[in-house]
C-alpha cells in the first residue's frame, strides 16, 4: 500500500468516525464546526522524519573537514556533534541527532543583524552603505574592500557585517547589544545568551576584524566607533545556539518573518525577500553560487558548524556540524540540509511541468 492511500484511508476512517461520534452526542457537546479555512497541508513527496534519518545515517560518520582554529575556542568543540531540525511554516518540528548541543552562532547572526537594520531602516540602508553583491573573496577579505572602496559588496561577509552592526541604534553599547540579541531570541523563540568562553577567545584573537573596521569607518561607511562596532559584532558572533534554535530562525524566514512556533511577527513579511535574496547570493560565502546550484535554498553558514537554509513558504532547516570545508562551511551540513530539502521538494527553483 502506498503512503498516499495508507493517508487516504486514515482520512476516510477518521470522517466516519467523526460522523458516527456527531451523531451519537448531545447538541451542547457537538465538535465545533470545521474551520473556513483547514490548516495548511504541506504536501511533501516523503516523510520529514524519513528524509532526516536517512541523511543523519548517510553522513553521521563523514569524516572530512576540520573545526575552525583561528579562533582559539573553536578548535576546542566536540567535532562530532551532529544535528538537524526541520521546522514547517505550520510549525511541525522534526529533529534528529545532537539538537541541544550549543555552538557559537558565528556569521549566521550576519542574517538576523541584516533583518533588523532593514526593518528599522529599509531596504535601501542596506544597499546603499555595503550592498547587496557577491565580492567572490574570502568572507574576511580585505582586497574585496580596497576594489570598491567599501562598496559593492553585502552584509554576510566581514566588512558588510560589521558595518551592519554599527547602523543598530541605541543610546549606548548596552541598547544596541540588548537590542541585537533580542532580536536573535525572537527569531529563536527563547532567549539566547553568549558563549563567553568564545567571545573571550575571539576578542583575543580579532586584530584582522579591528583592521577592517577601520577601514570601513575610513571609507565613510561605518560613521562612528568602529571598535565598538567590532567588539559587538564579536559578541553577536558568540551567541549560544542549538540545531532547533537554528531551525526555529529559518522556519521564521520560510514563514514570511512570523516565527511559526510563537506566533510572533518578529520582522514584516515585505522585508522577507530582501533578506532572502542576499542569503542567497552570499550566504556560503565564495561557494555560495555552487550551494545554489544543488541545493536551491537561501541558505547562511558559521564557522561554528551551522547552517540554517530556508525553503520559502514551506519550511526552515539547519544542521550542526563543526567540522569545515576550505571555504568555511559545515561538510556534513551541507550535505545532509542539501539531501534533506532535495528530498522534500524544497528547492523552489524545480518544479513539476503542469
Ligand atoms: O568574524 C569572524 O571571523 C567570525 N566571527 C565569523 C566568521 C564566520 O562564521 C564565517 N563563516 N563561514
Amino acid at each position: 500500500m502506498t503512503t498516499r492511500t495508507r493517508k487516504r484511508m486514515f482520512g476516510t476512517a477518521l470522517l466516519a468516525g467523526a460522523l458516527l461520534g456527531a451523531l451519537a452526542l448531545p447538541a451542547a457537546a457537538q465538535p465545533a464546526p470545521a474551520a473556513k479555512h483547514p490548516a495548511q497541508v504541506l504536501p511533501f513527496p516523503t516523510s520529514p522524519d524519513a528524509a532526516l534519518a536517512a541523511a543523519y545515517e548517510k553522513y553521521k560518520g563523514l569524516k572530512e573537514g576540520a573545526n575552525a582554529d583561528y579562533i582559539p575556542a573553536l578548535a576546542k568543540v566536540d567535532p562530532n556533534i551532529f544535528g538537524i531540525v526541520l521546522i514547517t511554516v505550520d510549525g511541525k518540528v522534526y529533529t534528529v541527532g545532537d539538537v541541544t548541543s550549543e555552538v557559537s552562532i558565528q556569521s549566521i547572526s550576519k542574517v538576523f543583524t541584516m533583518a533588523r537594520v532593514i526593518q528599522d531602516q529599509g531596504e535601501l540602508s542596506i544597499e546603499d552603505n555595503m550592498g547587496v553583491d557577491a565580492t567572490g573573496q574570502a568572507f574576511n577579505s580585505i582586497v574585496a574592500i580596497e576594489q570598491y572602496k567599501g562598496k559593492e559588496m553585502n552584509p554576510l561577509v566581514n566588512p558588510g557585517a560589521i558595518t551592519a552592526t554599527s547602523m543598530v541604534t541605541g543610546a549606548n553599547r548596552e541598547e544596541i547589544w540588548g537590542k541585537i540579541l533580542g532580536t536573535y531570541s525572537d527569531f529563536a523563540g527563547r532567549k539566547l545568551g553568549v558563549l563567553q568562553d568564545v567571545y573571550k577567545s575571539e576578542a583575543e584573537t580579532n586584530q584582522r576584524n579591528q583592521a577592517i573596521a577601520m577601514l570601513m569607518y575610513a571609507y565613510g561607511h561605518i560613521k562612528e566607533n568602529p571598535l565598538q562596532a567590532c567588539d559587538i559584532y564579536t559578541e553577536q558572533c558568540s551567541v549560544g545556539v542549538n540545531a532547533r534554535d537554528l531551525a526555529t530562525m529559518a522556519a521564521t524566514l520560510a514563514n514570511g518573518g512570523k516565527n511559526p512556533v510563537t506566533g510572533k511577527v518578529v520582522i514584516d513579511a515585505a522585508h522577507i525577500p530582501g533578506v532572502l535574496a542576499v542569503m542567497a547570493t552570499a550566504g556560503l560565502y565564495d561557494d555560495s553560487g555552487k550551494w545554489l546550484y544543488h541545493a536551491g535554498l537561501p541558505a547562511k553558514s558559521g564557522v561554528g558548524g551551522g547552517i540554517i537554509a530556508v525553503s520559502p513558504g514551506k519550511f526552515g532547516i539547519a544542521a550542526i556540524s563543526p567540522p569545515l570545508d576550505a571555504a568555511g562551511n559545515s561538510v556534513k551540513a551541507q550535505k545532509a540540509i542539501r539531501d534533506v530539502s532535495n528530498a522534500l521538494g524544497g528547492n523552489p527553483y524545480a518544479v513539476t511541468p503542469k
